[in-house]
């Protein structure tokens, strides 16, 4: 991917000014302000229409910069050399003395970090003297944004700056793994918790849908398309959308394909477009045939299924 360093500087500016740009990963696009200034944050959570106390993911360039901001242990080491920068989020205990504003932790002792390996915005985060707080760059509640164009759909002139890395190449958020204690998965993402499980070689613990919530996208209703959702549907009929795991010859006009050879991590890439895609087709609900439930096909039916508590 070619850098722009235009845009890169456009972006450094309006950062700068604590003001709100939508960034490119791996995963999904971020919308970024400055982690340490509260006014950038709380422009963060009204954009979004995100309830206060769902804190912000930080993204950082590297360790040294996390180093003043959370305290570190030994799996987080194991993990960070393996894995970072990539689609993997870590929460870990914030340091006192840390300038992390408390808007972005709703005041939490925790904090949510991840290190994003597209090179525009790693390029950006070099240049930058402070962390970045982004959540992914939809409204709250909704199907997250893989391009910038889907990020307009969301927030129209609202964003003053979308800074353009082309279609997240992962396509669904990372893989959140609480590191305070025992190790704990809190979120399925483009990480697959097997890889993390060799590293560390144990079992982990999952707190994927808890009765009692930690992470607040471990709420109800999330990435949803705002059209009810029928998963595991064996047959589908002409007035309702199909979402369909693999290209087959059967091919209706209200089939919508994830993969065309079956491919996990290609459906994973085309879930969220596909879902917006849909929302703006004439059908009014959705019916989803069976997906694989291994490796990204367990992260697809994480999203379908909280995209299905409409
Ligand atoms: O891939 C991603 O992670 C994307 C890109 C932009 O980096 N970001 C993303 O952020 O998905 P968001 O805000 O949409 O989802 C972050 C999740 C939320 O469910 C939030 O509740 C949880 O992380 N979270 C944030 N801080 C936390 C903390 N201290 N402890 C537990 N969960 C936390
Ligand atoms: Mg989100």
């Amino acid at each position: 991917m070619k850098i722009n360093l235009a845009n890169i500087k456009k972006a450094k500016k309006l950062l700068d000014n604590r003001d709100c740009v939508a960034i490119p990963t791996e995963t999904v696009y971020g919308l970024a302000g400055n982690a340490y200034s509260d006014q950038a944050c709380k422009k963060i959570f009204k954009l979004k229409k995100r309830p206060k106390d769902n804190p912000l993911i930080v993204h950082y360039y590297n360790i040294k910069d996390l180093r003043k901001d959370c305290e570190l242990n030994y799996n987080f080491y194991k993990l960070y050399k393996k894995f970072c920068p990539g689609p993997v989020t870590f929460v870990m205990n914030l340091k006192r003395k840390s300038k992390i504003s408390k808007i972005a932790t709703n005041n939490n002792a925790s904090l949510a970090i991840r290190f994003p390996r597209h090179p525009i915005t790693r390029h950006l985060l070099k240049k930058l003297n402070y962390p970045l707080a982004a959540p992914s760059a939809n409204l709250s509640t909704k199907v997250s944004a893989v391009s910038p164009s889907q990020v307009k759909e969301d927030f129209g002139k609202k964003i003053k700056y979308i800074l353009n890395g082309g279609k997240s190449s992962i396509g669904v958020e990372s893989t959140i793994i609480d590191l305070r204690k025992k190790p704990k998965i809190l979120r399925l993402g483009g990480l697959e918790i097997i890889k993390i499980k060799k590293i560390l070689k144990k079992e982990i613990k999952e707190n994927l849908y808890p009765k009692r919530i930690i992470a607040p996208g471990q709420s109800k209703l999330h990435y949803s398309p705002g059209l009810p959702i029928r998963l595991n549907a064996k047959k589908i009929s002409d007035n309702e959308a199909g979402l369909i795991f693999k290209k087959d010859k059967k091919k209706k006009k209200n089939f919508f394909y994830l993969s065309k050879k079956g491919n996990l991590n290609e459906a994973a890439k085309n879930l969220y477009s596909i879902l917006r895609k849909i929302k703006k087709s004439k059908y009014k609900s959705i019916a989803v045939t069976k997906v694989p439930n291994f490796g990204l096909g367990k992260t697809i039916n994480d999203r379908l299924i909280k995209a299905s508590k409409y």
